[in-house]
């Protein structure tokens, strides 16, 4: 197996952008010996060289290329993706065709197919996005991935596309479920909304071949009583005012809390509570005016493994996660005593067992 010279480009991009903000010195020795490694490997025909693309090469990879993703969650996601297409890819006799269902930019599966582009059949393979201005960004930076405009819920939509190995849904489900917000109920409507999600995965799971893939990652509702009471106390004012903020603006559910024991102090439930710490990092950003319309919770994860059962996905691998615990520390403490800061993320990697088809599923 060889990195592609696309890796090579990439490398080389990522080390001079890197140049001109703040690095590690380890993440500087790194991308150094890495993008001469790839130097040489791109001044050498395809065949000619023999560089070993083990684990190590492609943590080595990995670290440095996504190292702009280093607080996204979205990273472990292309980490165990890249894995689970090395691992099929010695085992097909074909190259792997990948589908992004909520693609955006084509962070993730641009990156994948940018890194396995031996592996992968870049070409027949295909991201989906409702969003004209994200899929033409997508366009911009992947060329040669097809891009199709349009909502990944309507059946219509995927029906002529074929079958691929590997189904990508990163962090795209959430928004399935809150675009079920009823003006009227003046929050999300969870039975339309648990219905679209449902409608989504039978839409994901009827794009895989027999024996392909969903790679799932997502917002996580944490196990326990929902209604289990906490309290919570900011660090500063500043704190307080933007849960105040998030209160007034958040859009999926009405948040309700007491204040409690002075200005600093609230108390509220663990599912208001997520909600919060989870949307915290974007408050006083741009990006809250878009965050603030979507919940990020939807299932837990007994939750999410009955809706695979449902779907005749088997899953091999579950991880559950969190990358801004730090963040939410500098924030709020919570005095309640035995409770923790919720997991936040969610990945599954789920198989459709090769002998089952569409048609016999559950
Ligand atoms: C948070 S972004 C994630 C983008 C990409 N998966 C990533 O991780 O970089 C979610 C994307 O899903 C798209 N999306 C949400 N619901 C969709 C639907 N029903 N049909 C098509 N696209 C959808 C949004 O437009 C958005 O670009």
């Amino acid at each position: 197996m060889h990195a592609s010279d696309s890796v090579s480009q990439r490398a080389a991009s990522d080390a001079h952008s890197q140049e001109t903000s703040p690095r590690s010195p380890r993440a500087d020795r790194d991308s150094k010996v890495l993008f001469s490694v790839l130097a040489i490997k791109s001044t050498q025909t395809r065949y000619d060289i023999d560089m070993p693309e083990n684990d190590d090469f492609w943590d080595f990879y990995w670290e440095t290329r996504l190292q702009p993703m280093e607080n996204l969650g979205k990273r472990a996601a292309i980490l165990a993706v890249s894995k689970l297409i090395r691992r099929l890819a010695g085992q097909a006799d074909h190259p792997l065709q990948l589908l992004e269902l909520g693609c955006g930019e084509g962070q993730v599966i641009g990156t994948l197919l940018d890194a396995h582009s031996q592996l992968c059949a870049t070409q027949t393979s295909v991201g989906v996005d409702y969003n004209a201005q994200s899929l033409a960004q997508c366009k911009r930076d992947h060329a040669g991935l097809r891009c199709i405009e349009g909502d990944f819920t309507d059946p219509s939509l995927l029906a002529g596309l074929g079958k691929f190995d590997i189904v990508l849904l990163v962090n795209a489900l959430h928004e399935v479920y809150s675009d079920a917000f009823s003006s009227e109920l003046g929050e999300i409507d969870v039975l339309v909304a648990n219905q679209r999600v449902e409608q989504a995965l039978t839409a994901a799971a009827d794009c895989l071949q027999p024996g392909g893939w969903l790679a799932l990652f997502d917002g996580l509702e944490p196990a326990g009583d929902p209604h289990q009471l906490l309290r919570i106390r900011f660090r500063d004012t500043q704190a307080r005012q933007g849960f105040d903020t998030f209160v007034h603006h958040y859009q999926p559910v009405r948040i309700a809390f007491r204040p409690v024991e002075g200005p600093l102090c609230v108390e509220l439930s663990l599912h208001d509570f997520t909600r919060y710490i989870t949307k915290s990092i974007f408050l006083g950003k741009r990006l809250w005016e878009s965050e603030r319309l979507q919940s990020y919770q939807y299932f837990t994860e007994e939750e999410h493994r009955a809706a695979f059962a449902r779907h005749g996905l088997e899953i091999s691998e579950l991880h559950t996660l969190t990358v801004n615990e730090e963040k939410w520390r500098a924030l709020v403490d919570i005095d309640t005593p035995g409770v923790r800061f919720p997991d936040e993320h969610i990945l599954i990697l789920a198989h459709l067992p090769a002998q089952t088809d569409a048609s016999a599923r559950p």
